[in-house]
């Protein structure tokens, strides 16, 4: 059967990664989560001084850039892919306020960016991957034969984030908090100068603002098995 490559850009928590791992389990595919890889990058930097919350000195990032080994591990009891940082499984150390509020201005450092787009290029080189983020279907693999651009109202956005935050034990964040944050994430991947977040024009654009997650996912994997049996 024909392997494709599927990529998935969008806004921040628009279900992009829950999507992507549901696509990648109904297809045998592998899933890559390109967001994990810049979280990663910036936790290594916090966690090593390299950066404050207040201030990213981008000279400072890409001195270390070679420092920092990030890999993806399957784990079987939770059916998907967990990230390394330099061996350590960080994929919770990840998912805080505070990785997400300076991880767009790491993202933003062209030379992490080069990075970053080299290893997930590697990753899917071989085709049946679902990889997720904002520049897969512009800059990483501009030829996928399924690219998905997916948005949904900013509102509906911040309650799914926090539902989420708050079932993994964060139950200090607030509402308006959680949407500061996306709205100032959206803000800064959409107008930094290095790959930005934009629709590619052969992008299917999606808003999920009232749709379901089962809805959603028949849609996708209908236009993808489409794509396959061609
Ligand atoms: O998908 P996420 O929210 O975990 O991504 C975290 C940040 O990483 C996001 O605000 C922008 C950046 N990012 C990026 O610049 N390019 C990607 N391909 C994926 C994420």
């Amino acid at each position: 059967m024909k392997k494709i490559t599927i990529a998935i850009d969008g806004h921040s928590s628009t279900g992009k990664s829950t999507l992507a791992k549901d696509l990648a389990k109904a297809l045998a595919y592998s899933y890559v989560d390109t967001g994990a890889m810049y979280r990663a990058v910036a936790l290594y930097c916090l966690n090593n001084g390299v950066i404050t919350d207040e201030h990213i000195d981008a000279n400072k990032v890409v001195a270390v850039l070679d420092e920092i080994k990030l890999d993806f591990k399957y784990n079987p009891n939770k059916n998907s892919s967990e990230i390394f940082l330099n061996g350590t499984n960080v994929e919770d150390q990840i998912r805080t306020m505070r990785i997400s509020n300076i991880v767009s201005k790491v993202s933003s450092i062209s030379e992490v960016r080069k990075k970053m787009v080299t290893q997930q290029q590697e990753m899917g080189k071989n085709k049946a991957v679902v990889m997720d983020g904002r520049d897969i279907g512009t800059v990483v693999f501009p030829d996928a034969e399924l690219k998905i651009y997916m948005t949904a109202q900013p509102d509906i956005r911040a309650q799914r984030r926090l539902d989420e935050l708050r079932s993994k034990g964060n139950t200090d964040v607030t509402f308006d908090e959680v949407l500061a944050n996306l709205e100032k994430r959206d803000k800064e991947d959409q107008e930094r100068l290095d790959s930005p977040l934009l629709k590619a024009n052969d992008a299917k654009e999606v808003d999920n603002s009232n749709i379901s997650r089962e809805e959603q996912f028949d849609l996708i994997l209908g236009m993808a098995k489409q794509i396959i049996k061609d």
